[in-house]
């Protein structure tokens, strides 16, 4: 299992982004990223993730075990795109088929049938749901088998029901793994993190969760407390992002 910590301060080409950021997320559990849109979620995913991009980290995106994390990362990328033209067992052993290896079927088709998606694996894309479609993109984040894994906003297009078996479903498949949701639903936050973080421009401040096992059932009122509270604190940093004028914020 690993560890994942990131320090420092962030750059988007001259301007700095983020200053004193600081992030741990544990081996094994569920950590969450929330924060303003543009504060820079996306943009510390990419880093964790090793993936270019006009911005520059002045500091530390490790492994705790000091190993490096390139390889060891897979990532469901916001607005994470099928290929129109492959079906569903191409689109999952994409990876495998750009780095030029033998893609491995028989576990494609394990896994589009753990996703729930047994009998249309010679789909393409555009005959299903985009239920369905987030199914497919999970599973291709799954075959890779990455100890560490990257969620920006992967389930912001469904419906809330749907929503909710979606976060039933990759709990259940991603259990183990040190996995770094980013969202902006403070119930999705509040149902699936061990370990939350807000981000702001002039750092990163860690949220309190309710002690309930994840994921946490949506109904029950401890849940749906931490959710209001949530709620307010992003309404309140939206509104005067000046924590200091936070004070006042509801609890
Ligand atoms: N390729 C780019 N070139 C220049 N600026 C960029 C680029 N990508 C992102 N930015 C800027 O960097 C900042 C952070 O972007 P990022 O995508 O990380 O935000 P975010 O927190 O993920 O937002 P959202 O919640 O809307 O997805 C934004 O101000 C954005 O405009
Ligand atoms: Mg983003």
């Amino acid at each position: 299992m690993t560890a994942v910590h990131l320090q420092g301060e962030v750059w988007m080409g001259s301007a700095p982004l983020i200053r004193n950021l600081s992030l741990h997320f544990p081996a094994g559990r569920w950590s969450c990223l929330l924060g303003p849109s543009g504060v820079g979620k996306s943009t510390v995913a990419r880093l964790i993730a090793g993936l270019p991009g006009p911005y520059r980290m002045n500091g530390v995106v490790a492994a705790e075990d000091s190993l490096p994390l390139h390889g060891r990362v897979a990532m469901l990328a916001q607005l994470a795109q099928l290929l129109p033209w492959a079906d569903l067992v191409q689109n999952v052993t994409i990876g495998a088929r750009l780095r030029g290896a033998r893609p491995d079927v028989a576990r494609a088709l394990a896994l589009l049938e753990n996703v729930g998606l047994a009998g249309v694996e010679r789909r393409r894309p555009d005959a299903l749901s985009g239920g369905q479609r987030q199914r497919v993109a999970l599973a291709r984040v799954l075959i890779e088998d990455c100890p560490v894994v990257v969620l920006d906003e992967p389930f912001s297009a469904l419906d809330t029901v749907t929503r909710l078996a979606m976060q039933d479903l990759a709990a259940r498949l991603l259990r183990g793994r040190t996995v770094i949701l980013i969202t902006h639903d403070p119930l999705e936050a509040i149902r699936l993190s061990d370990v939350a973080w807000l981000l702001d421009p002039d750092g990163t401040e860690a949220l309190t969760l309710p002690a309930a096992p994840t994921p946490r059932d949506f109904s029950a009122p401890e849940t749906l407390a931490a959710q209001a509270r949530l709620l307010a604190l992003l309404h309140a940093r939206t509104l005067s992002p000046d924590p200091k004028d936070l004070c006042d914020a509801p609890h």
